[in-house]
């Protein structure tokens, strides 16, 4: 059943050059399954055209290399193993800090300019979505892998049995596979509703991926919650006749329920966190304010669009990426600029997009607050630094 609707929106990361065309538009309409608790989108955009012009760049920030510090004490816990393969590796981040840790790196990912980047500074990517085939390709140029990672990959997933069967393919009986995903139940209950774009086809809960696992080789052993993007759990996979012994989080996280309420609940959140930051923005242009963006992540895209901001109110959306500097962001064509323009340009209020980073953000941002910006986070309720 339908259980909450953007409407038609566009692609949140076709981030376009001035001369290029954006990729249009699609519905954003989430569906909830009681009976599993998955919640999936009604409409699967071809990837092709979603990932064609792919400008999502893992951040390297200091929550991130503290994420991937958290993980790395975490698998050496769980894995005396030291090959890893990186399913989703993007520039390779991740692989370089493993690598400079005594891991032997491998990762795949479908970005063809993002697989350069990560060949170029000798971590071995394959180039191409996770499937059967590049399993096996994978497995027969390198060998099987102790350990398998996928964050914040599987919800990009629409062929989830293939990905899960794959997995068959590049792991030997005692591997791991941890699997991260955002949890779905602090996006609910902390109404982050700009987590929820084209890309992210599914919602997941621990019921939900229990029960995809069901008739499969592997089982959930272990789950551990990070606080990385707004809350995420990483699922430890291992086979299903390992004597590996199951511990008591699963079960936990099995009890935590998600039902049509909860999501009416979150619809209710979500609206008003957009009104909320739509009046906060109005009011403020009336009155002759600047304000500005921070952070062209996915979330901008649909936050802006969600709100109907236009380029008169949102001057300028400042991003470190390069891959995103001087392009539009879709549906608005709000540009796209270096971070240096806050202290250029000195807004009167910056709406940081990139929530999930507040405290590294208000902590960076020291000198350009002293000279009267105001940092603005709308989620989980509006708050100004
Ligand atoms: P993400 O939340 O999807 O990882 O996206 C965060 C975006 O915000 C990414 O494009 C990088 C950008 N960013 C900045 O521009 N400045 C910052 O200080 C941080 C932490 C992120």
């Amino acid at each position: 059943m339908p259980v909450f609707d953007l409407g038609l929106q566009p692609l949140a990361n076709d981030f376009a050059g001035p001369d290029e065309a954006h990729s249009g538009y699609a519905p954003l309409r989430v569906m909830f399954c009681p009976r599993c608790t998955l919640a999936q989108l009604s409409v699967v955009v071809d990837p092709e055209i979603l990932y064609r012009r792919y400008s999502y760049v893992t951040s390297i920030s200091e929550t991130m290399l503290d994420h991937f510090q958290k993980l790395m004490s975490l698998l050496s816990g769980e894995t005396t193993g030291t090959s890893v393969l990186e399913i989703g590796s993007n520039d390779g981040r991740l692989l370089q800090y493993m690598q400079s840790h005594g891991m032997r790196v491998c990762g795949i990912d479908p970005a063809q300019n993002l697989c350069e980047i990560a060949n170029s500074m000798n971590l071995r990517t394959v180039c191409g979505h996770f499937n059967k085939e590049t399993a096996r390709s994978t497995q027969s140029c390198f060998g099987s892998f102790d350990c398998v990672l996928a964050r914040h990959v599987f919800c990009h997933v629409d062929n989830w049995r293939e990905f899960i069967e794959s997995l068959s393919e590049v792991t030997h009986p005692d591997s791991i596979v941890g699997i991260e995903v955002p949890y779905c139940v602090d996006m609910l209950n902390r109404g982050e509703f700009d987590t929820i774009y084209h890309e992210h086809t599914s919602y997941m809960t621990v019921q939900a991926m229990d029960a995809l696992l069901k008739g499969s080789s592997f089982r959930i052993y272990k789950i551990v919650r990070f606080p990385i993007h707004g809350g995420a759990i990483m699922m430890l996979l291992c086979h299903r006749d390992s004597q590996r012994s199951t511990d008591e989080s699963v079960a936990a996280y099995l009890k935590e329920q998600v039902t049509t309420q909860t999501w009416s609940e979150f619809s209710a959140l979500a609206r008003t966190n957009i009104e909320e930051l739509k009046k906060f923005v109005s009011e403020k242009v009336s009155l002759g304010s600047t304000v500005v963006g921070f952070g062209a992540s996915a979330k901008s895209t649909v936050f802006i669009n969600a709100c109907r901001f236009t380029r008169t109110q949102i001057r300028f959306i400042t991003d470190t990426t390069p891959q995103k500097q001087w392009k539009l962001s879709p549906g608005t064509d709000i540009p796209i600029v270096d971070e240096g323009a806050i202290l250029r340009e000195l807004p009167d209020y910056a709406v940081c997009f990139a929530w999930n980073f507040r405290d590294e953000i208000v902590a960076k941002n020291t000198l350009a607050r002293s000279k009267g910006v105001r940092f603005v986070f709308p989620i989980p309720r509006l708050e100004i630094v």
